[in-house]
Order: structure tokens, then sequence, then C-alpha cells
């Protein structure tokens, strides 16, 4: 018999008890979970909470900003934000596989908060967002489809640390978590969120990443994403983005012709992200949605709906 107001108290109390004088290290993706589980935290141990959180060049557009003022200055969490964007971008340069992409991008990410929390004394709690599902998924045998792509979420556990886990949301389920997030005064557009690939752009930049390509994306993407919220479809879909291809074709603005990318909106439905629906998206919305990353988004010229399902597709295109 699960109450929220019951669950915050007691965990809060269950935290101050665990942690005692020590402090606790959290990777901060932005996400639901990790932010949940940092305000949690923070309400127990306050300043003895100290997040990590890392700007890849792969986030999107104003995340590190928004981050760091919501959980920075509203929240007054101690957080530690790096800019590690020219670390992941050149690592990744040429580099056009989607698993050699994601390996190098999980490796780095677990470099990179090495080196941060290598530079911290007194830690020994490591922090994470863990919630219900994902105890179940690490106990359960994968199927083909869990392992045809690896995930390599950010925050997972640096193999060489020697931490203690505090994982307070272990026995929620994602809805609850939520609650507990709306409750502890995180703001709706953060805790309805849909979730983000550990990876970010890096897989949604087809082939070669660069900044200039994920400049563009970060555009385009935005657009669609308060375009969805403006027409109070955003809840309405379980996952939605866009792709940009490394592909280009010619258009015309004005008296020019111009040769430039072609972007593609993704929108999925689904309840378990194991098999997946596209979004019947009014054809109005993608119309407005088209007609402004085009005019607005220098770089792109072409868009395109994604209307496939998964299985055989993925839901993401790498
Ligand atoms: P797919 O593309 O496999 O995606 O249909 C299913 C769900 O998993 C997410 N996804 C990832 N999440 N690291 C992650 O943390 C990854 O490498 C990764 N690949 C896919 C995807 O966004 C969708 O929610």
């Amino acid at each position: 018999n699960w109450s929220m107001g019951n669950y915050i108290e007691e965990t809060v109390k269950s935290i101050k008890e665990t942690v005692g004088d020590k402090k606790v290290l959290l990777g901060l993706s932005g996400g639901v979970d990790s932010s949940v589980a940092a305000a949690l935290i923070h309400k127990a141990i306050g300043d003895q909470l100290i997040c990590i959180f890392v700007d890849t060049g792969l986030l999107r557009k104003d995340e590190a900003k928004n981050v760091m003022e919501i959980y920075g200055e509203n929240f007054h969490m101690n957080i530690k934000c790096v800019d590690a964007e020219e670390r992941f971008l050149s690592k990744l340069a040429g580099v056009t596989d989607p698993e050699a992409k994601r390996k190098i991008i999980g490796k780095e990410f677990v470099e990179v908060f090495n080196d941060e929390a290598s530079k911290l004394t007194d830690v020994k709690f490591l922090a994470q967002g863990t919630i219900y599902p994902d105890v179940i998924e690490s106990q359960s045998v994968k199927g083909p489809s869990a392992t045809i792509k690896s995930h390599h979420n950010v925050g997972g556990l640096p193999e060489d640390m020697q931490f203690e886990l505090l994982e307070p949301l272990r026995e929620l389920f994602k809805d609850e978590v939520r609650a507990v997030g709306r409750e502890l005064g995180i703001p709706a557009h953060m805790v309805d969120r849909h979730p983000f690939p550990g990876p970010g752009l890096g897989i949604r930049i087809l082939g070669a990443v660069d900044k200039e390509k994920a400049d563009i994306l970060r555009e385009a993407d935005d657009i669609f994403i308060k375009e969805l919220r403006a027409a109070d479809l955003y809840k309405e879909v379980s996952q939605a983005f866009v792709v940009l291809l490394p592909v280009k074709s010619v258009g015309v603005m004005g008296d020019e012709r111009t040769y430039e990318y072609t972007a593609v909106l993704r929108s999925a439905n689904t309840i378990d992200f194991m098999t997946a629906t596209w979004s019947r998206l009014p054809y109005e919305f993608l119309d407005k949605v088209s007609n402004r990353i085009i005019n607005e988004v220098k770089g792109i010229n072409r868009l395109t709906y994604d209307i496939s399902s998964k299985p055989p597709a993925t839901i993401e295109w790498e």
C-alpha cells in the first residue's frame, strides 16, 4: 500500500541514517530518474550530495543551462557541470559505425566521470537513479531484441571505483518516480520528459558526428519538441525526436538553389519500448513543424516523417 508522503519521509530518514556525515556522488543526466534521485537525496543530506553533470556536446538544446538553472540555482544542489564537448567530439571524429560510436561515448563518459570523482575526497556512496524495472531487467535473461543494441547508459557504474551504491528509487515504477519528483518540486516539463538515450545526439546524427551537425540537429529537435508541447501532443507520444541524415538534397529558397541535409521526424508510441508504432500525428501539425524547421534551421532543406514500426525498425535510427 504505497503512499507518496510516507515514501518520501521514510526514504529521507533512511538516507540520512545510511549516509551519516559522508559524501554522496551522483551522475546527474537531467533525465527523470537521476533528477528525482538527486532531489530526494538532496532533501535528506543537502550539500553532502555532489552531482556531476557531463555536457558531452551531444545533448539537446540548452540542456546544460536548464539543468544548472533548475537543480543548481533553484534547488541549490551542489552540481559540477563538466564541459566535455571537445573530448567527446574529437574521439568521435570520423567514426561512422553505430556500435563503435556507442562504445566511444560510453567509455569517454566513464573517464570524464572518473576524472571528476578522483578530485573529490570523503565520497563513500555513489547514488544512482535505478528504478524497479531496471532491477528486473538486469535480473532477467535478455531476449534478442534487448541485445541488438548495446545500451551504454550514462550513469553506469565506473568499474574500478570503490563506492557503496545508494539507489533510493529501486522499488518504484516510473509513474511513482514522476509523482515523487512532482512532490519534491521538480517542474512538470522535467518530470514528464521522454527518455533520452545515453549516447544522445551521437546516435541521432547518422554516420560521422561533428559540431556543425550537432548544432543543426539541436535546433531542429528543439522546434519539434516545442511544437509538440504547444499542440498538447507531447504527452500523447512516448518518444519524439529529430534524426539528421548525412544526405544532402537540392532545394530552392527565394531565387537560390540550396543543397542541404535531410532530417527525419521520429515519433513513437509504445508501452514497453520493445515494440512500437509510429505516432499518427495530424497532417497540419507535421506541416507546421516541417515549415518551421526548413525555414528556420540553416542546414536542413528537406524533412521526412518516419512511418516504421518496431519491429522490424527500431525507435532510434542507430
Ligand atoms: P530502440 O532504438 O532500440 O530504442 O528501439 C528503445 C529505447 O531505448 C533507447 N536507447 C538507448 N538508451 N543507450 C540508452 O541509454 C542506448 O545506447 C540506447 N539505444 C536506444 C531509445 O531511445 C528508446 O527509448
